[in-house]
């Protein structure tokens, strides 16, 4: 699935969709450039979450995981500064990630175990992957893939 984003509030809203039907336990994988988006998009997650809509998401560049709590625990955690594999493990994911909250990562690439296969560390399966590309100054390109059991639906985000 495809979706073109043509403002930062579009974002917004295409986070907000997605984040309405997302469930405990879920994990949201997002992978793009710096700048790319992937705060504005997980602030529309949270929103989604039914968290506050006044409560400010940063990313958490210094802190490594933010916790919020909206229908479920939030986690978001952002690896940007993460160089190694064993800083990762370090940080206890696993206990975040197999929880009943949902987890959103910024620079989800850093957990790829090798770069040809798609194996992501601490053996995770279910996902939910969304890459974002720059295409201009004001758009930006989302592609999602998603590796859910079938049962799962969730919103044509093409029709927002
Ligand atoms: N269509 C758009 N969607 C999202 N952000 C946009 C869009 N157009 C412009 N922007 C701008 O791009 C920037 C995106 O910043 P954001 O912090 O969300 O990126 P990021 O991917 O989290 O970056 P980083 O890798 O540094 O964490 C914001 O300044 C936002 O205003
Ligand atoms: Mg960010």
């Amino acid at each position: 699935m495809r979706k073109l984003s043509n403002s930062p509030e579009e974002t917004l809203k295409i986070g907000k969709s997605l984040g309405s039907s997302l469930e405990a336990g879920d994990i949201i994988l997002l992978f793009g450039d710096l700048g790319a988006g992937k705060t504005r998009f997980t602030q529309g997650l949270c929103y989604g979450l039914e968290l506050d809509k006044d409560y400010y998401i940063r990313s958490p560049t210094f802190t490594l995981i933010n916790e919020y709590s909206g229908k479920f625990p939030i986690y978001h955690i952002d690896l940007y500064r993460i160089d190694n594999q064993e800083e990762i493990y370090s940080l206890g994911l696993e206990e975040i990630l197999f929880n009943r909250g949902v987890t959103i990562i910024e620079w989800a690439e850093k957990l790829c175990s090798s770069s040809k296969q798609k194996n992501f560390m601490f053996n995770i399966q279910e996902r939910i992957e969304i890459h974002i590309k720059i295409i201009s100054d004001s758009q930006r390109e989302f592609t999602f893939k998603t590796y859910l059991p079938e049962a799962r639906t969730l919103p044509d985000l093409t029709l927002l």
